[in-house]
């Protein structure tokens, strides 16, 4: 139908030009650049053939019946520009081929033998035809940067951003349809994991066969495997009169739909757009440089004490502009110093995470380590990284600070400072300071303005520390009765209580209230000091604490709401199966989760019931921990509790049931129980399979002994055959019956990242034992 109103509209338009248009090729047909270098859609609007690129010519579909001539669609993006005399003929023998002279290299564009004729479409498809009127080829399953109205991302598929407006070659983002129904932005050449996404469109776990769809009035709208509307990404329902629209992935990274008026005979607009932060695309800037945005531009800016590698190409990264000391002696690093680049936010690639109040003992921490090359300070947390940094962007909304190590001495002959040298150094500085801290009020007060943002902030209990802006906000019961709406929307039931969905800061954050039972009747004040604990707790695989309540006998806890539901609904659930990359992503955050619980933060801390359901997955699908914390509320003295199993069967290590003291190792048992779950994709007890392979523990390990790794693969699962057999490994060391054997969290992780060998676990002899 819309097609139909579209080309009778577009006919109408064009119909001066009409009649030497040409909508049906037939083989042996063939187009140069210059004349006759397209063939035109019936209505005039899409042309297939030769366009102006670079010095030379490519092939591809673009818009002639506009002046824009906007390219829609590249033929073998990445081969380089053609000459004048390359012809692109529908061969003989229904190939399409691309002669390049005087080369006389042949680029074979669609390859489908049998084809007899060929047709670009009003819709902008370029179609290959067989005898029977068949569709052989089409251009709408080759995408490149854009869809059009009537084309569809399949799962497992991805646009590839081009490198500019006037260069179709593939650039360096990526939208991606996964299988696991997210349609997610990456930058290229990246893992598909939380990490490094930019965007999504939060519809992890929605199933295989998701699709990304495109109506003719701009709606984009995702569409799972039973055909049901599960994401609208633009709202559509806009005018389609006379109006085209367009969606594409632009060399900036960002996602957007623009329409087109054909009657004003004007320009693009966009209608839409996947961010209004140019610096959101991860990857903007090259390495150790950092992006700085306003409405209009983005501009990437290197760390102090380093330069562009090639000025005038962002992508390229900044180099150190200093010549750098070698690092070995105690007194080496007094040629260095520690600059410091205030708000703005890195990917945090950490050897080494210290707690520390004040900015200055991280700043020395870094200079005094050779090994640091810089340090990211925030809420009290120093984090030491080597270089070179990446994804970085100022965010004046974020606290954190970038210390970066740069030498005294640069490769210029410096002059010797003196005390002239120093009284000028000082009034530079008091002048960048002065400057500086001019800029930043008049910052604050725009966004003061702007935001209110003084009233977004969480009011403050207790005594004032560094960091202490973003710890839990105490509640009392009626604000969050209020919250939660009188406790109306369950949305989960955990080993402590009643989880129940709820708005706080005036509805604009969703959080999930948990309602604790069972906990010890305990004073006031050590339940804050616990909660100060939880709360100081960041990372990104563990679930934020916001707030709690110690109201008479009610105990609550305000968490970040997860929109994904549970590793249990993903793994457990047929409908939502994960891919195998997925699923090693969901493991390895696991285990950065519980090493940090282990080994990084503040006080240790010992989860007692990792399991799935305590599992949760955000907007982007990355795993978080929820629930750490909370045994110590239970009973005093977890490290080494001697009564009481605290978590849950099938999960819990077998020094649990011999009273014997439990360590950080009963986590690692845990952990191992879930990830062989998370490689075979079932329960780790499941009594409706036959009784010899109802207990995972045991049926693994005697698959693993008998060399039949194949038996554990769960039906239509595609997995990595050697990764598998590792996986299966580890778990099966995590899950050792001797505490003492099964490996640190730190060596585990080593391990799911392949930097260390597994060697070949013994029995873990205990699996009878544990139901
Ligand atoms: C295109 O032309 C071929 C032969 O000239 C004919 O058989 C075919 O039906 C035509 N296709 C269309 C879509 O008109
Ligand atoms: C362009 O192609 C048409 C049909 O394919 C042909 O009739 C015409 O002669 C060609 N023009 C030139 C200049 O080659
Ligand atoms: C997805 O599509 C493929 C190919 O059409 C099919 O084999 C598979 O069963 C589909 N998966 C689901 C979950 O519908
Ligand atoms: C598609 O979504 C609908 C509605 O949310 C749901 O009922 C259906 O089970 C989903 N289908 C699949 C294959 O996930
Ligand atoms: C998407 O938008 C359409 C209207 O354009 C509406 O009918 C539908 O319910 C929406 N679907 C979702 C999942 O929001
Ligand atoms: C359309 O917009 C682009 C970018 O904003 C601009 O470069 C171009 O000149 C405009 N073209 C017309 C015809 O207005
Ligand atoms: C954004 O920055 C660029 C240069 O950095 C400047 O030319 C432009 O006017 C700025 N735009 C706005 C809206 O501030
Ligand atoms: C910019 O640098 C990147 C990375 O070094 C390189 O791949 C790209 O070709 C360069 N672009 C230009 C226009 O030189």
């Amino acid at each position: 139908m819309d097609s139909v109103v579209l080309f009778l509209l577009l006919s109408t338009f064009f119909t001066s030009s009409a009649q030497q248009m040409e909508s049906n090729v037939s083989r042996g047909s063939y187009l140069t650049p210059g004349i006759n270098s397209t063939w035109l859609s019936r209505s005039g609007l899409y042309a297939f053939g030769f366009y102006k690129q670079g010095n030379g010519y490519a092939v591809g579909i673009f818009l002639a019946g506009i002046p824009q001539k906007t390219v829609v669609w590249t033929a073998n993006r990445d081969v380089p520009p053609v000459s004048s005399s390359a012809t692109l003929s529908f061969s003989r023998d229904g190939t399409l081929v691309l002669q390049s002279t005087p080369e006389q290299t042949q680029i074979i564009i669609a390859d489908s033998l049998g084809s007899t004729s060929a047709a670009m479409l009003d819709t902008g498809n370029f179609v290959l035809y067989n005898s029977d009127q068949e569709i052989q080829w089409q251009s709408f399953e080759h995408p490149t940067d854009s869809l059009l109205p009537g084309q569809r991302l399949l799962a497992g598929t991805e646009l590839f951003s081009s490198v500019s407006a006037t260069d179709h070659s593939t650039g360096i983002f990526r939208l991606k349809m996964q299988h696991d129904g997210h349609l997610v932005q990456y930058p290229v050449d990246t893992p598909d994991t939380a990490g490094y996404a930019y965007w999504g469109s939060g519809t992890f776990g929605s199933g295989d066969n998701v699709t990304l769809n495109f109506s003719p009035d701009g709606h984009l709208y995702l569409l799972n495997a039973t055909g049901a509307n599960i994401r609208n990404v633009t709202d559509g329902g806009y005018p389609t009169k006379d109006t085209i629209y367009l969606m594409r992935i632009d060399a900036d990274g960002i996602f957007r739909l623009y329409s087109y008026e054909l009657k004003q005979n004007g320009n693009w607009s966009v209608v839409w757009s996947s961010s209004g932060d140019l610096c959101d695309p991860k990857g903007l800037c090259g390495l150790n440089g950092y992006c700085v945005s306003n409405d209009t531009e983005a501009r990437c800016v290197c760390l102090p004490g380093f330069e562009m590698v090639h000025p005038g190409n962002r992508t390229a990264g900044c180099e150190k502009s200093f010549n750098a000391a070698d690092c070995n002696s105690k007194n080496e690093y007094n040629t260095y110093t520690m600059r410091e680049l205030a708000n703005t936010v890195w990917e945090d690639i950490s050897y080494s995470v210290l707690s520390f109040p004040l900015k200055e003992d991280c700043k020395q921490a870094c200079l005094e380590d050779c090994n640091c090359e810089a340090a990211l300070f925030k809420d009290s947390r120093c984090r030491k990284q080597r270089l070179p940094l990446r994804y970085g962007r100022r965010q004046l909304t974020d606290s954190n600070i970038a210390f970066i190590k740069v030498g005294k001495s640069t490769p210029a002959d410096m002059p010797k400072p003196n005390q002239e040298g120093h009284r000028l150094e000082m009034l530079i500085i008091s002048a960048v300071f002065l400057t500086f801290g001019g800029m930043m009020l008049v910052i604050s007060g725009i966004v003061f303005y702007k935001n209110h943002f003084w009233y977004r902030k969480l009011p403050v209990n207790g005594n004032a520390e560094v960091g202490d802006d973003v710890a839990p906000r105490s509640f009392t019961y009626p604000e969050l009765e209020k919250a939660t709406d009188g406790f109306r929307e369950e949305v989960g039931r955990g080993s402590f209580g009643t989880v129940y969905k709820g708005a706080i800061l005036n509805g604009q954050k969703i959080v999930a209230v948990k309602k604790l039972e069972k906990v010890l009747a305990e004073g006031e004040r050590e339940f804050q000091t616990e909660m100060k604990v939880i709360g100081r707790t960041h990372h990104r695989n563990l679930v934020r604490l916001l707030g709690y309540c110690h109201d008479g006998t009610h105990r609550l806890l305000v968490y970040e709401y997860m929109s994904n539901g549970s590793l249990a609904d993903i793994l457990f659930t047929p409908e939502k199966q994960t891919c195998w990359e997925e699923r090693k992503g969901i493991a390895r955050d696991i285990a950065r989760g519980i090493l940090y619980l282990h080994e990084e933060c503040e006080r240790q801390i010992i989860h007692c019931d990792i399991k799935p359901q305590n599992i949760l997955m955000d907007d982007y699908g990355c795993a978080k921990i929820s629930d750490f914390g909370l045994a110590k509320l239970l009973k005093p003295d977890q490290t080494r509790t001697f009564t009481g199993i605290r978590g849950t069967k099938g999960y819990v290590a077998p020094e649990w049931h011999r009273k014997l003291p439990i360590t950080v190792k009963a986590d690692v048992y845990s952990y191992g129980i879930v990830l062989l779950e998370i490689v075979c994709r079932r329960k780790s007890v499941d009594w409706s399979l036959p009784e010899d392979i109802a207990i995972l523990e045991g049926w693994a390990y005697h698959c693993f002994e008998s060399g039949d790794l194949d038996q554990l693969v769960g039906p239509d699962d595609e997995v990595d055959k050697k990764q598998f057999e590792r996986m299966v490994k580890l778990g099966l060391w995590c899950i050792q019956d001797e505490p003492s054997l099964r490996p640190s969290m730190k060596k585990v992780l080593l391990m799911l990242e392949g930097t260390i060998d597994i060697p070949t676990p013994p029995s873990p002899t205990s699996f009878f034992s544990v139901i």
